[in-house]
């Protein structure tokens, strides 16, 4: 069939029978490779966003779709009622290249969260010694980890669980960044796990303290209490580091991983853990359908080996920090913006207006009239997330569309 959709009829068709649980931008996208979209008029777009981190290897890599296509000619999905011949290899790879004894293989990044949550409790009830449905987890404020009924149970945002009661219980949240709170928290002894984000990315790129997360992670240790990092966002070479605890030395103790293990080509998440926590579970105990499919497997494993062998942590550290130097210099400039933070290449910049405005939404129309797509989160926060793969030619044009867009304003 010949699509004679252009952008006002894409999104007619979209608003009129789709649920509206989201607001994009008004560019429809046909068509990506590497760090570029072309809308459906044909129009070139540098990607700023990299759907929320997920194509840090850039869209369509080559590597991948060809995994992918030799993959899906032979086998796809068997479930995991029969073993499948990719699977056994896939979890070797992965489990030597982030040093754990085991992975458990799942879709999406909420599920991943979710599965860490079960270890964890499990853990705290059959290692740790915690009385029946006593287990507690400790999370932050601001976090996002998704919106399933226990996302949303540990989130602080009102639009998240606002009319989605009731909750689920044993979930603590204390203050991203304080560990006094943290120091609290852990005193209670059916505490069996601290969950956050090494730096928060959809609360707008915030990054902790230098110190914060080896200290949490040492102070967690003192109480026998797992430390649970979601790198679902900030994993897999998007800060600059292969992953975003490595700053600090840190090996958590239950990893969650998701959308670059796919390279942006499906949902495949991980989470990795050693044979203590992991062994916990039982047949029967967690599972899904899709979860370690051979697709997955042969596709996660190809997007791996592209971030080692392309070096995307060492490009994303480089280029983030001239990203950052630009934009500081930009701030001198104007006063449209008043910050930037990130680290590698997962940044923000701060915009001069409310949470409730909308400077941050017509800049980033401005950017898309310039050729660069990239979304306010919280408001005044626009993130900065382009695939990896960019180069530093590319950067410099980008800069240049952000620093003229914002000056002109
Ligand atoms: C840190 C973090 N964890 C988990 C998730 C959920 O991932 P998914 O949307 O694949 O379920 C996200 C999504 O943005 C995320 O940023």
């Amino acid at each position: 069939m010949i699509s004679t959709l252009n952008t006002a009829s894409a999104i007619a068709l979209e608003e009129k029978y789709n649920a509206h649980n989201y607001h994009p931008l008004s560019v429809v996208l046909s068509r990506g490779e590497g760090v570029y979209l072309w809308d459906i008029e044909g129009k070139r777009y540098y990607d700023f966003l990299s759907a929320y981190s997920a194509v840090n290897q850039g869209h369509c890599h080559p590597r991948i779709i060809a995994a992918m296509t030799e993959q899906a000619q032979k086998l796809t999905l068997t479930s995991r009622a029969f073993y499948n011949d990719k699977l056994g290899e896939y979890a070797e790879y992965i489990t030597r290249f982030f040093g754990y004894d085991r992975v458990l293989p799942m879709n999406t990044g909420v599920e991943g969260g979710e599965t860490a949550i079960k270890l964890c409790r499990k853990w705290g009830y059959t290692v740790k010694g915690i009385p029946k449905n006593e287990a507690k987890i400790i999370f932050v404020k601001n976090n996002f980890w998704g919106r399933t009924l226990a996302a949303v149970s540990s989130s602080t945002d009102a639009n998240s669980y606002n009319d989605y009661g009731p909750f689920m219980t044993g979930f603590e949240i204390i203050n991203y960044n304080d560990l006094d709170a943290l120091k609290i928290a852990l005193e209670d002894k059916n505490v069996a796990g601290f969950m956050l984000e090494p730096i928060q990315g959809e609360a707008g790129v915030v990054v902790p303290d230098e110190g914060y997360l080896k200290k949490a992670y040492q102070m967690c240790k003192e109480k026998n209490v797992l430390f649970i990092a979601d790198e679902v966002q900030t994993g897999l070479a998007r800060t600059g580091k292969m992953l975003a605890c490595d700053y600090e030395n840190v090996q958590p103790d239950i990893l969650i991983l998701g959308k670059a293990l796919s390279g942006g080509t499906m949902p495949v998440s991980a989470v990795l853990a050693n044979d203590e926590v992991m062994l916990t579970l039982k047949p029967g105990q967690h599972g899904s359908t899709y979860g370690g499919n051979p697709l997955a497997c042969a596709v996660a494993t190809t997007s791996l080996q592209i971030l080692k062998d392309e070096k995307l942590a060492e490009n994303a550290f480089d280029l983030g920090n001239i990203f950052r130097e630009r934009m500081e210099k930009l701030i001198q400039k104007t006063n449209v913006i008043t910050k930037v933070r990130g680290k590698g290449l997962l940044n923000a910049i701060v915009v001069n207006d409310s949470e409730e405005g909308n400077l941050a939404w017509n800049l980033c129309e401005g950017f898309k009239e310039k050729g660069l797509l990239a979304k306010p989160t919280h408001g005044n926060i626009i993130r900065f997330a382009p695939p990896l793969v960019i180069n530093e030619e590319q950067l410099d044009e980008c800069c240049h569309i952000i620093e003229t867009t914002i000056l002109n304003f």
